[in-house]
């Protein structure tokens, strides 16, 4: 994460909430930055959350605020970042979650090339 032009943080939704791998990551890379509060400034960050039905948006903003107090820069895509499936694979059947993917792929690559010239 410290070598990274661009950190991609994907987490299930459970109970409406991220994994806790992926709380447990944020909590232990939060914590040690506060020790060096630019370590993670002007890198990009993108969450992308999976989601069966509900609860994909407070996991997507719960990410994203721990990019955002990190001085990160977010960019956006064509919609939030949430592919609708319950099982490995059922997200390929969601047409605009998957466009969103490339979308935000995108995205990413052109944030990236900018900030870096
Ligand atoms: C413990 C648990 C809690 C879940 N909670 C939700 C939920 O709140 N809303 C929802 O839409 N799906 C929920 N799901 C479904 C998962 O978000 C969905 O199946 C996801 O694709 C699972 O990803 P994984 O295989 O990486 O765990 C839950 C699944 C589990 C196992």
């Amino acid at each position: 994460m410290v070598k990274a032009d661009g950190i991609l943080l994907g987490s299930p939704t459970y109970f409406s909430m991220m994994s806790p791998e992926m709380k447990a990551l944020i909590d232990r890379a939060g914590f040690v930055v506060r020790a060096q509060p630019d370590t993670f400034k002007f890198k990009v960050g993108a969450a992308v959350v999976a989601v069966r039905r509900a609860g994909g948006m407070p996991t997507f903003n719960a990410i994203n605020n721990f990019f955002l107090i990190n001085q990160m820069i977010i960019p956006g895509s064509s919609y939030w970042n949430i592919g609708v499936g319950r099982n490995k694979g059922d997200v390929e059947a969601d047409e605009e979650g998957m466009k969103t993917m490339e979308d935000l792929g995108r995205n990413i690559a052109w944030l990236i090339k900018k900030i870096k010239k």
